[in-house]
């Protein structure tokens, strides 16, 4: 059966100098995903007691995004699926593929200077398409989904053709001025084995060495059922995976595909391949999904008389990236979604930064887990996984290995054979029969550095950026969600390197539509400092810190532990290691403000308000501190002069998340307010609030109905308590929902708007209130003055001139 597997995965690693020049990667994959039956090695469903619940220090909205933190955006009418990414720093330029176009787009603000060719599939393919009874609109146009960089002057770019893959050579020019950005038509070739042919399929190709070899990992026919990782253009010749084999790939899902030198030789290059699929020794078990990581050498030319044009070098073994559960047994996340390679200086162990979900209906959650490529090649030197017949368990393979060991490249570094059409048949026959490797490939450190369990999101992209601070080097990773969502997410060490704190910095609502059928959020990261996102409705070009969001202290942004961010004296800014400041400041590794920001001369000033209470009345002191994961305490003093004690909180005084609330003001509570934000063991104020008293006449108090705010609480007695303590629910509710109703003068508006659009089941109660028999008090009276200062509709008349100020006019 074809899986709804709606992941698609176009992941393009440049040749040349554009690789070294920026992190040049794109990803796509959709959210919409029918979950294979849970397999047997993650059956233990138990949540793992390494999930983790903590909320991201900040959460910037859709919104905020857009009006204050330079958001850029591009949308392009009747077209989606903004699916294929390419950087190419040179021109300046992000090269998108969609949904019938091709989009050449300016890095510095991709809403602007746009280019477009618009690439539909022919009609008469539409119409094959169409009777082969696939959806006219949806399935049977051109859907871009591969971009690669093929020489200086042109790109390679792949599409679905209405299920009739179909590549071009794209002109763009060999400089920007040239404003080239055209495909030629003589230049346009099948791309069968390039691209899916279903917009849903997945696949992952590379363009390496000269520029000329596409290595893609895709469906090769129209039903879906023959995948393989096939080579393609160049001078070397088309080689592909053994054809229905299920020991080779079985139902696979290309995820990433990577080209990594292994050593100064270039015979010894190679090409990996990541995906996931139905495991073959899991059979039995049920149908299980496991990760793989794939090799080949690129120099393989297939074998003579038997691989002939397939691989030889090919192997494959499992990547694990598992948590303990609480019951012992391992929990896995066994759903590769993505695979970023962060190069470090040596060009042969770039770091495998990879993002993983469950297919357990149970058991649900997504993680980071990060490889090296030692650990990956050892498992290839490993033993070869082996099964002696149709009723045997996998075992490692104990027999002798022939030489040379099917895997190594033909090279003079490691051995004597010029090509792969020059090994001994029983090289290509063990080759044939074992491209399964016994031992799986285990994370470092053996566990994920970054898991989130119990949210409604999946990751399923990632990107990271290897940053300078003052401490250190800090990998930023950029994970993105099936909820529209960015999270900036830093791993760093407690005590020792074995023990990582995991930081969630961020987490940016970039796209809205969080209910979208086949959203998919998609990265590329940048050296100047942005990401770009795709998904099915738009793309979106994020910078990578917004450090004046953390707050205009010192220990605000040393709290912040944002690797791109530091204190310089002033403000919270962009740190740059290689620029000399003298009151600088950074601390990411203990982000320790104490440390940090004493003998700050520039003092952090705390912000005043003043807010009156009317005696017997709700009233609701607003605080809510910028980072999420501050704790706010609440200190009192009656007089400047006074000690300060901790507000004693009852069933009176109530901490609400966005501040305190006083459910009935009395005399005693006037006085001096300060909010405290606690976090990584600093305390800072954050707000000081005099609250202040207006009273209330007895008079007033006496004439009140039954629903007087004085007697809302049932025990303060009187009253009769089953509608008061309903009214006070509301009340109160009211209050929480409308936190910035943070004067008494609104609350009281609120509370008298409320009454007199009465009428409702609790009419009864409230008759006395209303405006005609309206007891003759003063303070009610000033209310309504103000009620009707701010709205001039009031029918009657003008502000009564012998209205009482109240007190703290
Ligand atoms: C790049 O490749 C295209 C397509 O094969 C070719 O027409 C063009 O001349 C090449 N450009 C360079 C600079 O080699």
């Amino acid at each position: 059966m074809m899986t709804m597997m709606m992941m698609v995965v176009a992941t393009m690693v440049t040749c040349s100098s554009l690789f070294l020049l920026g992190l040049a990667a794109a990803h796509v994959s959709s959210s919409t995903v029918t979950r294979t039956s849970s397999s047997a090695s993650s059956s233990s469903s138990s949540s793992s007691s390494s999930s983790s619940s903590t909320s991201p220090r900040m959460k910037l909205s859709y919104k905020e995004l857009q009006q204050f933190h330079g958001v850029r955006r591009f949308e392009l009418e009747r077209s989606c699926c903004f699916s294929a990414l390419l950087l190419d720093e040179e021109r300046g330029r992000l090269f998108v593929g969609a949904k019938n176009f091709l989009l050449s787009l300016s890095l510095d603000n991709i809403a602007k200077q746009e280019h477009k060719i618009y690439w539909p599939a022919p009609v008469d393919w539409r119409e094959e398409c169409n009777w082969a009874g696939k959806d006219i609109t949806s399935d049977c146009v051109n859907y871009v989904k591969i971009v690669h960089h093929y020489n200086r002057t042109h790109l390679y770019a792949c599409g679905t053709g209405a299920f009739h893959p179909t590549c071009a050579f794209v002109e763009v020019g060999h400089r920007m001025e040239d404003h080239v950005f055209r495909i030629d038509p003589s230049e346009v070739e099948d791309g069968k084995g390039k691209s899916p042919y279903d917009p849903r399929h997945n696949a992952a190709s590379v363009l390496v060495g000269n520029c000329d070899e596409l290595y893609a990992g895709v469906a090769t026919d129209l039903m879906g059922r023959d995948f393989t990782i096939f080579r393609s253009l160049g001078k070397r010749p088309s080689i592909r995976t053994e054809q229905h084999d299920s020991r080779w790939l079985n139902e696979p899902k290309f995820v990433g595909s990577f080209w990594v030198p292994e050593s100064e030789n270039p015979d010894d290059d190679k090409v990996f391949f990541f995906f996931r699929e139905t495991a073959v020794e899991a059979q039995g078990l049920g149908k299980s999904t496991y990760s793989r990581i794939g090799q080949l050498c690129r120099n393989d030319m297939g074998g003579q008389r038997s691989l002939v044009n397939k691989w030889t070098t090919f192997l494959k073994t499992r990547l694990i990236c598992s948590v303990p559960g609480a019951d012992g047994s391992d929990t896995y996340f066994d759903e590769l979604r993505d695979v970023f390679l962060l190069q470090t200086r040596d060009r042969k162990n770039p770091l495998v930064y990879t993002v993983f979900s469950t297919s357990s209906s149970v058991f649900k959650g997504s993680a980071v887990c990060l490889y090296s490529m030692n650990d990956i090649r050892r498992a290839f030197l490993g033993p070869f996984a082996h099964k002696e017949g149709p009723n045997y368990q996998w075992v490692p393979f104990q027999g002798k290995v022939p030489y040379p060991r099917p895997g190594m490249c033909p090279s003079k570094t490691f051995g004597s054979f010029e090509s792969t059409k020059g090994f001994p048949d029983d090289v290509i026959q063990f080759a044939r029969h074992h491209p399964l490797m016994y031992n799986p490939v285990y994370p470092m450190s053996r566990r994920p550095i970054f898991i989130r369990t119990n949210v409604d999101y999946s990751f399923t992209q990632i990107a990271v950026d290897r940053v300078n601070a003052a401490d250190g080097q800090y990998d930023v990773m950029f994970i993105g969600t099936d909820k529209g969502t960015v999270l900036k997410v830093i791993s760093v060490p407690k005590e020792s390197w074995n023990n990582m704190e995991e930081l969630l910095l961020e987490e940016l609502e970039v796209f809205k539509n969080k209910a979208c059928f086949k959203c998919f959020s998609l990265l590329a990261l940048f050296s100047q400092q942005q990401l770009y996102v795709g998904s099915d409705t738009g793309l979106a070009q994020i910078p990578l810190h917004r450090c004046s969001v953390y707050g205009k202290a010192c220990a605000e942004c040393c709290l912040a532990r944002d690797p791109y961010c530091a204190w310089d004296g002033t403000s919270c800014t962009r740190y740059l290691p290689n620029t000399k400041r003298r009151f600088r400041r950074q601390d990411v590794r203990n982000g320790d403000p104490n440390t940090l920001c004493s003998g700050d001369h520039h003092k952090h000033r705390i912000a005043e308000k003043k807010l009156y209470g009317v005696e017997g009345s709700s009233t609701f002191l607003e605080c809510v501190p910028k980072s999420l994961q501050a704790r706010i305490t609440w200190t009192f003093q009656k007089h400047p002069q006074n000690r300060r004690e901790e507000v004693r909180l009852d069933d009176r005084i109530l901490q609400t998340d966005r501040g305190l609330l006083i459910r009935r003001v009395l005399k005693r509570d006037i006085g001096i307010y300060q909010c405290h934000a606690m976090e990584h063991g600093f305390t800072q104020t954050l707000l000081g609030i005099t609250l202040e008293l207006v009273p209330s006449t007895p008079s007033f108090v006496s004439n009140l109905p039954s629903d007087a705010p004085v007697r809302l609480d049932p025990r303060s007695g009187g009253g009769p308590p089953m509608t008061n303590q309903k009214l006070w629910y509301r009340d109160f509710m009211q209050l929480v929902d409308h936190p910035n109703l943070n004067t008494v003068d609104q609350i009281c508006e609120q509370v008298w708007a409320r009454r007199n659009t009465g009428g409702d089941q609790v009419g009864k109660d409230i008759a006395p209130l209303r405006p005609a028999v309206r007891p003759p008090n003063k303070k009610w009276k000033h209310l309504q003055e103000i009620r009707k200062g701010r709205n001039r509709r009031t029918h009657d008349g003008k502000p009564n001139p012998r209205a009482p100020r109240s007190a703290g006019e």
